[in-house]
């Protein structure tokens, strides 16, 4: 029988392929399989888009094994659960055929990814690579040359509004609001009420070509849309 391949799990940074690490970008240059996610069949996966130029360079490049697996944006657990699983088979069929898996992920994978739930599954079974990527919020930081957090400033990163938001806002000094795409007027009213002295600026498709700094939240928001709050209290 053959020996079991190993799963890499890459992050690919947030969007420009010179953020790749060396790391990546060697990996990618030599797996014979590749997982690139998507969130819909009529979309093009992001991450695929990121890494693309590594992968053309390579000179098997049309051997190569792109999988594509779907991943939709929805909230019900059940219904994640079983795609999380059926992800999680497709990649130990590879991985049980002696072929090493790349399962590429937006960012770094250790910050709200996919790839951390079909991880999960694959854990003890098989043997597991992680390579960090950077992620989405520093890189947004660096779009406006700015530090994210100074000498005792606790950060507090934030994907969805709940009942939490107002004891948060207070002991925060740096706040990155993800997935900013879903954050609703409501998140806004309660962040701008706050008296502290603030400094707020979104970022959408960070390190991207399209890339856009704008100055408080952004009224359209695509998914590629971060929020940061710098509380000036002195
Ligand atoms: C599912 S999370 C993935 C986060 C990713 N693992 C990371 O480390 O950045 C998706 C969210 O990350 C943020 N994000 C990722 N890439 C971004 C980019 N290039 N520009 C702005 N925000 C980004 C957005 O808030 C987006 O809704």
């Amino acid at each position: 029988m053959a020996e079991k391949g190993k799963l890499y799990g890459i992050g690919v940074g947030p969007g420009d392929t010179e953020l790749l690490t060396l790391k990546a970008a060697r990996i990618l240059k030599t797996v014979p399989v590749v997982f690139t996610p998507k969130s819909a069949k009529e979309k093009e996966s992001i991450a695929l888009s990121i890494v693309r130029p590594v992968l053309e360079e390579r000179k098997d490049y049309k051997r190569l094994m792109l999988v594509t697996p779907i991943f939709p944006m929805i909230e019900d657990k059940e219904e994640l659960e079983k795609i999380w699983t059926s992800a999680s088979e497709m990649i130990a069929q590879y991985l049980d055929s002696g072929r090493d898996v790349a399962f590429i992920t937006l960012g770094d994978p250790s910050v709200f990814s996919t790839y951390s739930y079909l991880q999960k599954k694959l854990k003890g079974k098989y043997e597991i690579e992680t390579v960090p990527g950077i992620t989405s919020f520093t890189a947004c930081a660096a779009a406006r040359n700015e530090a994210l957090v100074e000498q005792n400033d606790v950060l507090t990163v934030v994907p969805k509004i709940d009942d939490r938001l107002e004891q948060i806002l207070e002991y925060s000094d740096s706040v990155v609001l993800m997935k900013a795409s879903r954050n609703t007027s409501q998140l806004e009213q309660i962040i701008e009420e706050k008296e502290r002295p603030k400094d707020i600026y979104s970022v959408q498709n960070c390190t991207r070509e399209n890339e856009k700094v704008i100055e408080g939240f952004s009224n359209e928001k695509p998914y590629l849309t971060t929020t940061i709050i710098k509380f000036k209290d002195d």
